[in-house]
């Protein structure tokens, strides 16, 4: 079933999955997404979501720090959170 996240989900289900969706889009919208999901949510509902998070700066060897600023982040990450 298509859905278009910027509007209300009238789908009532036990669980939804939002998956590498948050990466693209910036906080604000991010918010609005989690905020349509409500009027759907039944008593005992799972909202889960499936995104990558990097650590903040410092939290990873410096190797692996530039490996996801120069590849990572440009490729999959446009919104990187922590
Ligand atoms: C990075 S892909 C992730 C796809 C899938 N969830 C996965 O894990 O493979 C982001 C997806 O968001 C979809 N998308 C973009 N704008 C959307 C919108 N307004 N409502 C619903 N989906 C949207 C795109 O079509 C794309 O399939």
């Amino acid at each position: 079933m298509l859905y278009g996240c910027f509007t209300t989900q009238t789908v009532t289900t036990d669980v939804y999955l939002i998956k590498f969706c948050f990466q693209n889009w910036p906080d604000s919208q991010c918010v609005q997404i989690l905020h349509n999901q409500v009027p759907a949510l039944r008593k005992g509902a799972l909202l889960m979501v499936c995104d990558a998070l990097v650590p903040p700066p410092g939290g990873m060897s410096l190797v692996d720090e530039r490996t996801v600023k120069c590849v990572v982040v440009p490729i999959f990450l446009p919104h990187p959170r922590s």
